[in-house]
């Protein structure tokens, strides 16, 4: 049976380090978050990050748009939020609105104070692996589960399914970067179990309920589920998880998995940015 990797408990340890960090910053650290609309599970996911820079010593605000907002609106927004000074860390909330165009608000938003990790130049850095780069959350938080579970990635076949520029490509190099051999695989991979079989690192973020099935599964595999799909009042990941925690070795829940890293690394993401700004 599986060793179920706790996200709720790791991120508490993680947010106390980061309160306790921010605390020794002349100025507290301030996260402004952009919610254009009105999409339920947005609005969820910003209480969340208030409430959890509240605990941290993290200094938030949320702008609100309307789903109407232009680009131009959209932008000169965060043109204000660029130059002033009080303000570290810009986050715009996705998805946006169809109308909006997100690659050209993922290059709008500072490099220095972008706690996404979304923009071109911090992409970059990460790919040639510089320290001041700033990381996408949930890649870096998966990054941290599978050092809590002190398993070191050097020469391990990491199998991720998703490539999404979120989670899916950022963690394929984070895990190359580890000295992993890394395979993508996506909607047009052929027969997706032959690859997800030779995984001793498992990692699925894709949104598809019950897509991985135990016999896609090596048996010790390591598993990692980055998928929240709500189905009736619960929320469920893209692993058969009961199914597949009898023969993994680890295997993240869903939820208190993932999910709660992604915020702790947000917090991170964000007074790592505050340190940038102040030499
Ligand atoms: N929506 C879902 N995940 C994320 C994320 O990591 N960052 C932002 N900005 N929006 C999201």
């Amino acid at each position: 049976m599986a060793k179920i990797i706790d996200g709720k408990d790791l991120a508490k340890k993680f947010r106390e380090e980061v309160a306790a960090e921010a605390k020794t910053l002349t100025v507290k650290p301030h996260l402004a978050v952009i919610l254009v609309g009105d999409d339920p599970a947005s609005h969820t996911y910003v209480g969340m990050k208030e409430k959890a820079c509240k605990a941290a010593n993290v200094e938030s605000t949320v702008h609100r748009l309307p789903a109407e907002a232009t680009q131009d609106e959209l932008m000169m927004l965060i043109d204000g939020l660029n130059s002033d000074r009080g303000v570290n860390g810009i986050l715009v909330q996705m998805p946006l609105p169809s109308h909006l165009d997100q690659m050209a608000i993922f290059g709008a938003v500072k490099r220095e104070k972008d706690v996404d990790g979304f923009h071109p130049t911090n992409i970059g850095l990460m790919n040639l692996g510089f320290a001041e780069a700033l990381i996408p959350c949930t890649p870096a938080g998966i990054m941290e589960m599978l050092k809590s579970i002190d398993y070191p990635l050097k020469g391990k076949h990491v199998v991720v399914v998703g490539r999404s520029n979120v989670v899916g490509k950022p963690l394929s190099t984070l895990a190359l970067l580890a000295d992993a051999t890394v395979t993508t695989c996506h909607r047009h991979t052929e027969n997706l179990a032959h690859f997800t079989r030779q995984a001793d690192v498992l990692i699925v973020a894709v949104g598809k309920v019950n897509l991985i099935t135990a016999d896609m599964v090596k048996p010790g595999a390591v598993v990692i589920d980055v998928g929240t799909n709500r189905v009736g009042d619960k929320l469920v990941g893209d692993v058969d998880y009961d199914a597949v925690a009898t023969l993994a070795s680890f295997i993240t829940p869903v939820p208190g998995g993932v999910g709660p890293m992604t915020i702790a690394l947000l917090l991170k993401n964000t007074v790592l940015a505050a340190k940038i700004q102040n030499g």
